[in-house]
């Protein structure tokens, strides 16, 4: 029997687009054998419950890989197979809806606690040290197609993620947070519009590796993630392809969001720790499914947003400095525009309603600080009076909010009532990433970089107070 001759590209190697073209039927690697074939592999790490290393290996082989994990040969397991999934409803007319095309296999194994060293295929893979002293934070990472509405995909100077991504590589960061929002290639780039001509669309794969694993190559190879989930990432737009290669929790059927009916259940993952090593940690939420309005006690998504509550409730105690990772700002300040005026509006309405029934003050004492995107900007958000800080990070891909935001807060607002804001700072129009670097117990000095790679901006995080050099940065390049 012939065996078919695998030629493994380099790991980590692009999946080439058009091997993703939308068939009928899986396009299996399976399917392959028999034939000489370059198979093609992408892995990284995610880090999981209380920071176990997750590796993630997609590939267009029939089989899933071994690892070489301190000497010893190791196989990594199918968590989920090529295949279609059936046109399920979304956030999208179904005239702008199509079935998801996953092509690739997604393998994985958790490394066995006080792994050393991991390697696929000789390339070695990212595993994070004890202690956490470099962190960077990105969010908002696709390029917007939906609708009329089209980013200039194909124009690395408006849509400039990859270059992002290579520049926070070069930062050399020991772990890198996402704070959501993948994928924005929803709809097919509109007839004749050269910015986004040949861009893939819709929810399977080929729109998964164009919106983040070919621009984020770099720096998956290099460091290993804290994925956080957005609304981008909920069942009705691309969960299936949030469960199948990015959230840390095992696969489970129902979970998958391949059936509207289970969505109360695809989408809502548990709460998870990663420690930090100095008496810190992250806590991340799944908040992908919150609208932006007070939810009443009896609505299934505040049941289930209290039962994640609750479960950071358990988790911080762990440790005496919590940072939360979620989406949507719960503590953070967004302008909007409208005809005549911009508006400040206040921090997630819906998270807020059943926090603040949980606890008036929304946070347990040891919760120091929030990081979200969901805003297409950049602030930190620093109060007078115990909360914690808020840093808004969605600036790092995805079309900026270009409503303008004062350098000081109103007089008595805030966005969320009893919390005294006090030092504020913002970027809005710019494009960049930001930088944690452990500088004392609980201090972290904080950088804002733009997409030349400088530091536009520093700021100071001492346990719950945050304050920046600037209050107000603008233009592209945060001048
Ligand atoms: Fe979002």
């Amino acid at each position: 029997m012939l065996h078919a001759v695998r030629l493994v590209v380099a790991c980590l190697s692009l999946f080439v687009g058009a091997s993703y073209a939308a068939t009928n039927a899986a396009p299996d690697a399976g399917a392959f054998d028999g034939q000489s074939v370059a198979v093609h592999e992408q892995a990284f790490v995610v880090l999981g419950i209380q920071g176990r290393p997750i590796v993630r290996v997609l590939t267009t082989d029939g089989q899933c890989p071994d690892l070489d994990v301190d000497g010893k040969l190791l196989s990594t397991i199918l968590r989920a197979a090529p295949a279609v999934e059936p046109l399920r409803e979304t956030g999208s007319a179904p005239v702008n809806s199509k079935p998801s095309v996953f092509s690739v296999r997604t393998c994985e194994l958790s490394l066995p606690r006080h792994s050393e060293t991991a390697s696929l295929h000789g390339q070695m893979l990212p595993l994070p040290p004890k202690i956490i002293n470099r962190i960077v934070v990105i969010g908002d990472t696709g390029c917007r197609i939906k609708g009329r509405y089209a980013q200039d995909c194909n124009d690395p100077q408006r849509y400039p993620f990859a270059r992002i991504a290579s520049l926070a590589a070069q930062w050399h960061p020991d772990i890198v947070v996402h704070v959501g929002d993948y994928l924005y290639r929803e709809n097919a780039c509109p007839a004749g519009n050269a910015g986004c001509a040949g861009s893939p669309w819709g929810y399977g794969s080929d729109s998964w590796q164009a919106d983040f694993f070919q621009p984020a190559r770099v720096l998956l190879n290099a460091v290993p993630w804290v994925m956080v989930r957005g609304n981008h990432e909920s069942c009705a737009r691309a969960g299936q392809g949030w469960w199948r290669f990015l959230d840390p929790h095992p696969l489970r059927k129902k979970q998958d969001c391949n059936l509207a009916a289970n969505d109360k259940i695809g989408d809502f993952a548990d709460a998870y720790a990663v420690p930090l090593g100095q008496h810190d940690q992250f806590i991340v939420l799944d908040t992908s499914d919150a609208i932006n309005k007070p939810l009443p006690a009896d609505d299934f998504r505040a049941q289930a947003y209290a039962r994640m509550y609750r479960q950071m409730l358990v988790l911080d105690k762990q440790v005496a400095h919590n940072f939360i990772l979620n989406h949507q700002p719960i503590l953070g300040v967004a302008a909007e525009e409208d005809a005549t005026s911009t508006v400040l509006a206040p921090g997630n309405q819906a998270l807020q309603s059943v926090f603040k029934r949980e606890n008036p003050r929304l946070f347990p004492d040891n919760v120091d600080a929030l990081f979200s995107g969901h805003v297409h900007i950049w602030e930190a958000l620093d109060f007078r009076n115990a909360y914690p800080a808020q840093f808004i990070t969605g600036f790092s891909g995805t079309d900026e909010d270009m409503a303008p935001m004062p350098a000081k807060l109103p007089a008595h607002f805030t966005p969320y009532a009893g919390a005294i804001p006090d030092d504020f700072s913002s970027w809005i129009g710019g494009f960049g990433y930001m930088t944690m670097e452990r500088s004392g117990s609980q201090r972290w000095d904080i950088g804002i970089w733009n997409v030349n790679g400088d530091k536009v901006n520093t700021c100071h995080l001492d346990g719950k107070r945050v304050w920046c050099d600037k209050n107000r940065l603008t233009g592209a390049l945060g001048k």
